[in-house]
């Protein structure tokens, strides 16, 4: 068994194939995953909200997101681990170094930030350091109070031309990924055009380089609400392990995310 690493993911993007993501909190399910095929397990701070019940993922701490990293890195064996840094996280570049270091210690092995492109500073900073990093892009969900919610974003022009601006600014600063969330699918293609790093999407359309979904999405776990983006993978199958197959499945043959899932 190969384990996935950053160059594998280039690999795939560089040969047009599409690999899978998926959110994970504990060893059981990251197993499960892991075993499924799934290629990059994320840490999210999403476990605010799919596990704590909070509306956002605002009040997760820097001890949280490190326990379910411990947890994760404990049950998976192939898949890359990928792991967000908390709100607030980025309050400075002292901050921000020793809250990476922390994550990276519990087994993180790309940390995820989110910001545009005033984060360059602090990427070039953690990628001198040796921590590779993934931007996220579109929809920030730490903050969905400057934002007035959990909206789609890039939808005129300006917007779309200033995202694609800014991922070309953090990969320049050494980004090693980008996630982009919740933009037209036009704006997904663009911005894996734009850059040569792998471009994971979550309702950013299938012309991005891998998708990915909260866990709980795809087991059809919602909390009454359901964005556009996701699919229940559960649905017709008896199993966990058969939901995560069906969903790595489903991006490796693009058959996920489908149209009705794009905005
Ligand atoms: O925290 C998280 O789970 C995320 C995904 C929505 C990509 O950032």
């Amino acid at each position: 068994m190969k384990r996935v690493t950053l160059a594998t993911l280039r690999d795939a993007k560089g040969r047009g194939e599409p690999f899978s993501c998926l959110t994970a909190y504990d060893a059981t399910l990251a197993r499960a995953a892991d075993e499924a095929g799934i290629d990059v397990l994320l840490v999210g701070d999403s476990l605010g909200m799919v596990l704590q019940g909070h509306t956002s993922t605002l009040p997760v701490t820097l001890e949280d997101i490190a326990y379910h990293t411990r947890c994760v890195s404990r049950g998976r064996s192939r898949s890359l681990l990928m792991v967000d840094l908390p709100f607030m996280s980025n309050a400075d570049t002292g901050q921000l170094l020793r809250d990476a270091g922390v994550l990276m210690r519990a087994g993180a092995e790309l940390i995820k930030i989110e910001g545009d492109a005033w984060m360059a500073d602090g990427i070039r900073e953690l990628d001198r350091r040796g921590v590779p990093v993934c931007a996220h892009l579109g929809l920030a969900p730490q903050r969905v109070n400057r934002l007035g919610g959990f909206k789609v974003q890039g939808k005129d022009d300006a917007d779309a031309r200033r995202i694609v601006e800014d991922a070309q600014h953090l990969v320049e600063a050494g980004a090693a990924a980008i996630l982009l969330e919740c933009v037209p699918r036009a704006l997904g293609q663009a911005v894996s055009q734009a850059v040569d790093v792998p471009v994971i999407g979550i309702g950013a359309g299938p012309d991005v380089d891998g998708q990915i979904l909260v866990m709980h999405d795809v087991l059809g776990l919602d909390s009454g609400y359901s964005p556009r983006f996701v699919k229940n993978f559960l649905l017709g199958h008896d199993s966990i392990k058969a939901a995560f197959d069906r969903y790595d499945q489903a991006v490796k043959a693009r058959h996920f995310p489908a149209d009705e899932h794009c905005f």
